[in-house]
C-alpha cells in the first residue's frame, strides 16, 4: 500500500487567513512551515487513486504529486472518488472545487451524505456540475473499491456533528468515522483518523495488524483552544482528543504496535507547528512522528 500525506492542517490551516498567532506567523514568514488542510491520497492497486477528505486545498493538493496529475488523455484523471471521515466544511468543501469532473464518487456513511445535502446541498449545487454518485461506506462493514484491492471500513469514533449541522434531523450515528485502509493483495493497512472524540473498543479492533496509524493531533493539551482565546471550549469539547493530559492519545499511540504512528490535523494553535517545539523531541523519543505534507507511506 502506498499512501501520499497531502497536508496536516486542521481547519483553516497554517497560516490561517485571519490569524496573527505565534505558529501563523511563523508560516508566513517561512514557507517551509505552512501547512495545508488534512488529506491523504491511497492507492487502490490499479494506478486510480481515491482522495480521504475533499479540503479547500485539493487543488493545489492536486497538482503538487505527479501520481494525481491528469492525463494521458485530455480529461482523464487518476482520482476515482473521495472518501470522507465526515461532513466538517475542512474535509469537504474541496469538493465543490472538483465541480469540472466528469463524475464524483462520493463515499460516506449515509448520515454524512444527508448532512452535505441537508445543510450545504451538495447534491443541489453541485450535481448538475459534476454528477455525484454517493456510495454508502456502512459503520463497522468493510466495502471494497476499484477493481478489489482496496478495502475501505469505518470505524465510528464520535456523534460531534459540523456546526451547520446542529439542526438536521440526522439521529447520533455515523457523524464521524476512523478508516481503516487494507491492500487485500497483502494485507497492509493504515488506520487514518483526522477527528478522535473518544478511543472506542472498535477502534483498538480497528487497529490490529495496522502498519501505520495517522491520528488525530489537533491540540497538544486539552486547555489549547482556551488558552489561544478562540474558543471556550476545551480540546475534547471541540470533539478532538488531545495528545497529552489525562485524555491524552500519546500513551496509547506510542503503545501500538505499527512501523510508522503519526499525528496530523494540526490546529494553528498547537506548538507541534513551530518546528523548535520540545513536542517533537518528546514525541520522537517515543517513536511517533508529525507527519509531513508530501511523504508517502509505503506499507
Ligand atoms: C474540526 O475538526 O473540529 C472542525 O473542522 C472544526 C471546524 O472547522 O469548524
Ligand atoms: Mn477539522
Ligand atoms: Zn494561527
Amino acid at each position: 500500500m502506498r499512501v501520499r500525506i497531502l497536508g496536516t492542517a486542521a481547519g483553516g490551516g497554517v497560516p490561517q487567513w485571519n490569524c496573527a498567532c505565534p505558529g501563523c506567523a511563523a508560516a508566513r514568514a517561512d514557507p517551509r512551515l505552512r501547512r495545508r488542510h488534512a488529506s491523504i491520497a491511497v492507492d487502490d492497486g490499479t494506478g486510480r487513486r481515491y482522495v480521504v477528505n475533499a479540503t479547500p486545498d485539493i487543488g493545489e493538493q492536486i497538482e503538487a504529486y505527479p501520481e494525481l496529475a491528469p492525463g494521458p488523455g485530455r480529461r482523464e484523471t487518476p482520482l476515482a472518488g473521495v472518501i470522507l471521515t465526515d461532513a466538517e466544511l475542512d474535509h469537504t468543501l474541496g469538493l465543490w472545487r472538483l465541480r469540472e469532473a466528469a463524475g464524483l464518487n462520493v463515499i460516506a456513511t449515509t448520515t454524512v451524505h444527508r448532512a452535505l445535502d441537508g445543510g450545504p446541498h451538495l447534491g443541489q449545487v453541485l450535481g448538475p456540475y459534476a454528477g455525484i454518485t454517493r456510495t454508502e461506506l456502512p459503520a463497522g462493514e468493510p466495502i471494497v473499491l476499484g477493481d478489489g484491492r482496496l478495502e475501505v471500513r469505518a470505524v465510528p469514533v464520535s456523534a460531534k456533528r459540523p456546526r451547520y449541522a446542529a439542526a438536521l434531523d440526522l439521529g447520533e450515528d455515523g457523524w464521524v468515522a476512523a478508516l481503516r485502509l487494507t491492500d487485500r493483495r497483502d494485507g497492509t493497512t493504515l488506520v487514518y483518523a483526522p477527528a478522535l472524540a473518544a478511543w472506542p473498543p472498535a477502534l483498538d479492533e480497528a487497529l490490529v495488524g495496522a502498519g501505520a496509524v495517522v491520528l488525530d493531533g489537533t491540540f497538544w493539551d486539552d486547555e489549547e483552544p482556551l488558552r489561544a482565546g478562540f474558543s471556550r471550549k476545551t480540546a475534547t469539547g471541540m470533539g478532538h482528543l488531545p495528545i497529552t493530559g489525562p485524555d491524552g492519545t500519546a500513551d496509547r499511540l506510542a503503545a501500538l504496535p505499527a512501523a510508522r504512528r503519526l499525528y496530523t490535523h494540526l490546529n494553528n494553535s498547537n506548538p507541534l507547528v513551530l518546528p523548535c517545539d520540545d513536542g517533537h523531541r518528546e514525541l520522537a523519543r517515543r517513536g511517533i512522528e508529525i507527519a509531513q505534507e508530501g511523504a508517502v507511506i509505503e506499507l
